[in-house]
């Protein structure tokens, strides 16, 4: 009886270690290597996990969301020498003391990891005949900046010819938001041309601004 019993705690023993085992394996060592990730970047954040509500389709969510009329930016800089850049329509202010700006970014996008360590980034803002520009800056691979005509900005980050105003920035924040990462940059230098209206972004087509 002694030994049945001996027998049975050591089973629920060995059940209950490899419970936690797997438990650790599939939950805490994911979590903690993601904390670890995050901790190497100062100012870098865990935050949302990637969970969509099933009551919100992705059809649905872009169609809504499309109705929200944007400018673009093409956010660029060097990596190795070279340019790159990316097409950004989730740019907007954050804060004006300091001076902050914010735009998204898809963890799919590939020039992303190429300038998030950048100690600058230049964020374009393109102006209504510069649909082509973004088209260039939207693709993924190749050589984006073929045709494209730029000038460095002072710290020699790349100034795209016909930009209606650029702002020179560094990454100061980012934040992990379901697939997308919150970027958080501090504006260093900006500078605004005259004259040409800005690229308007809604419902997936191209537009300009006309005053009412
Ligand atoms: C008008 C427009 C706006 C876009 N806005 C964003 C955005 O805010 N965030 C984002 O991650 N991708 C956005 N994209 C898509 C990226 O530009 C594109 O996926 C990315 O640059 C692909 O290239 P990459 O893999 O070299 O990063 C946008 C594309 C277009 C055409």
């Amino acid at each position: 009886m002694a030994g049945k019993l001996t027998h049975a705690v050591l089973v629920y023993a060995v059940l209950i270690y490899a419970v936690l085992v797997h438990a650790v394996l599939i939950h805490a060592v994911p979590v903690y290597l993601e904390g670890v990730r995050m901790a190497a970047r100062p100012g870098r954040s865990l935050a949302v996990p990637e969970v969509r509500g099933p009551e919100v389709r992705e059809d649905d969510f872009r169609a809504v969301l499309g109705r929200f009329a944007t400018g673009v930016v093409a956010v660029t800089g060097l990596h190795r020498a070279e340019p790159a850049g990316l097409t950004i329509s989730s740019f907007t202010s954050v804060s004006l003391a300091p001076p902050l700006v914010s735009f998204c970014v898809a963890h799919t996008s590939a020039t992303w990891p190429l300038l998030r360590d950048a100690e600058r980034l230049c964020v374009n803002i393109l102006a209504e005949s510069q649909a082509a520009v973004c088209g260039a800056l939207a693709a993924s691979g190749g050589d984006k900046f073929r045709g494209l005509d730029w000038s460095p900005s002072p710290a020699g980050q790349p100034v795209l010819d016909g930009a209606i105003a650029w702002l020179e920035c560094s990454v100061e924040a980012e934040h992990r938001a379901g697939d997308h990462d919150i970027v958080v940059a501090r504006v260093h230098r900006l500078h605004a041309e005259g004259g040409a209206g800005p690229l308007v972004f809604y419902r997936g087509g191209f537009g300009r601004f006309v005053a009412g």
